[in-house]
């Protein structure tokens, strides 16, 4: 899948955004090395802490569906804002630091950064590899 297609997945799915407490809609799309495609949405809740972020609702989805290795992902934001730390630690344990993240407006541009250049030195675990 073309990353302007992958940015209409996460544009689609932004519109299920559950945001009442914050008005602030992400949508996301992962492509899987399968080549499959998951997409997720920021889902708040009313008890702040229980909220998840529309990458990770993305990512679980792609985990439950029985894939652990990213190819792609698309974020898509009213101002093309960047995916947060708890995320990024995220995607660092399904992708390499060469994953692609296109960071996307609901107009379709968008610009390409790896997660590598946004997490650069993750925490990794000498227990589990
Ligand atoms: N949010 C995301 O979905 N992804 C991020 O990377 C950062 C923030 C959501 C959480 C909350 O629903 C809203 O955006 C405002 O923080």
């Amino acid at each position: 899948m073309s990353p302007e297609e992958l940015v209409e997945v996460a544009i689609a799915a932004r519109a299920h955004a559950y945001c009442p407490y914050s008005d602030f809609a992400v949508g996301a799309a992962v492509e899987t090395e399968a080549g499959r495609v998951y997409s997720g949405c920021n889902v708040e809740n009313v008890s702040s802490g229980l909220s998840i972020c529309g990458e990770r609702a993305a990512v679980f989805a792609a985990v439950s569906g029985g894939e652990r290795m990213l190819r792609a992902l698309a974020v898509v934001t009213a101002d093309g804002s960047m995916p947060c730390g708890a995320c990024r630690q995220v995607l660092a344990e399904f992708a390499g630091a060469d994953l692609p993240i296109y960071i996307a407006t609901p107009d379709g541009a968008y610009q390409t950064l790896t997660l590598g250049e946004l997490l650069p030195r993750p925490f990794s675990s000498p227990l589990v590899q």
